[in-house]
């Protein structure tokens, strides 16, 4: 059922930005733009990249003040784990380090600035599919891939607004999902639950859902519009 999505589960975590860890894997654009927003939430955030924590410390500390650099490691150890990476470097994620973890998958497949990518083009999945398989035992919910990184921090607004902007889910696993859509409302966005992670195919690039702004009901409607092809696929 595609649905706005309902944010309680009785997790004491999700109460409580402030007691809420927040573990980015990535410190581009997309990565620290989220860092920023997630701490103007009131999330603590925590941030890593392949480098040692130590060696992106200065950067963290200008470009996302308030956020700890950490050791990839440690960012996975958080309450909610987001996956701000260049889809083609998947394989570089240590599985054993997300096993049991709430896992935001915000990658694109992007052919044409990343190359091509067999693991992707040749295999029907969603591209959030083919991740989860490979981080067995992650609780996969793909989101904050059709926002640019830019405008997480330009367009959000408070719940109740009529304009608000929503942000579209999917995944498998519904306690995982309902702390997603807690997140994504937090952040200033509306969260619409697309169905099965397989439903993320809906809002992947070339999408109208990825290549537009919508508002909740807007993206139910796309959803709905696209769930034929999301079905078959
Ligand atoms: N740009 C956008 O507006 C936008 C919007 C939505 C979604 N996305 C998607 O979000 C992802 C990131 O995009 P971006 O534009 O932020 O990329 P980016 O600016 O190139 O940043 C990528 C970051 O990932 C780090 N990284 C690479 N492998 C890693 C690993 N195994 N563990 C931890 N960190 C790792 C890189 O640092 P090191 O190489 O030093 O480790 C770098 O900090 C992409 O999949 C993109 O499709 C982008």
């Amino acid at each position: 059922m595609i649905c706005r999505a309902s944010y309680f589960d009785g997790s004491s975590a999700m109460s409580s930005p402030h007691a809420t860890t927040i573990g980015i894997l990535g410190a581009g654009r997309v990565g620290t733009a989220l860092a920023r927003q997630a701490m103007k939430a009131g999330y603590r955030v925590r941030i890593a990249t392949t480098q040692s924590a130590a060696d992106n410390a200065l950067l963290v500390e200008i470009v996302t003040p308030g956020a700890v650099a950490v050791q990839a490691s440690e960012a996975a150890a958080s309450d909610l784990v987001v996956l701000a990476i260049p889809l083609h470097k998947y394989r570089t994620l240590n599985p054993l380090d997300l096993t049991g973890r709430i896992v935001i998958d915000a990658m694109n497949y992007w052919a044409p600035v990343d190359g091509v990518f067999d693991d992707f083009e040749s295999d029907s999945r969603t591209t959030s599919e083919v991740v989860e398989s490979f981080l067995t035992g992650a609780r996969v919910v793909k989101s904050l891939n059709h926002i640019g990184y830019h405008e997480l921090e330009e367009d959000d607004k408070p719940a109740g607004d009529a304009s608000r902007r929503a942000l579209a889910l999917a995944g498998d696993d519904a306690a995982a999902k309902s702390f997603v859509s807690h997140f994504i409302d937090r952040l200033g966005y509306d969260a619409v639950d697309a169905g099965p992670l397989a439903a993320g195919r809906s809002f992947q690039p070339a999408t109208e859902i990825f290549t537009g702004s919508h508002t909740a009901n807007q993206l139910v409607a796309l959803i709905q519009k696209d769930r034929p092809l999301a079905d078959a696929a």
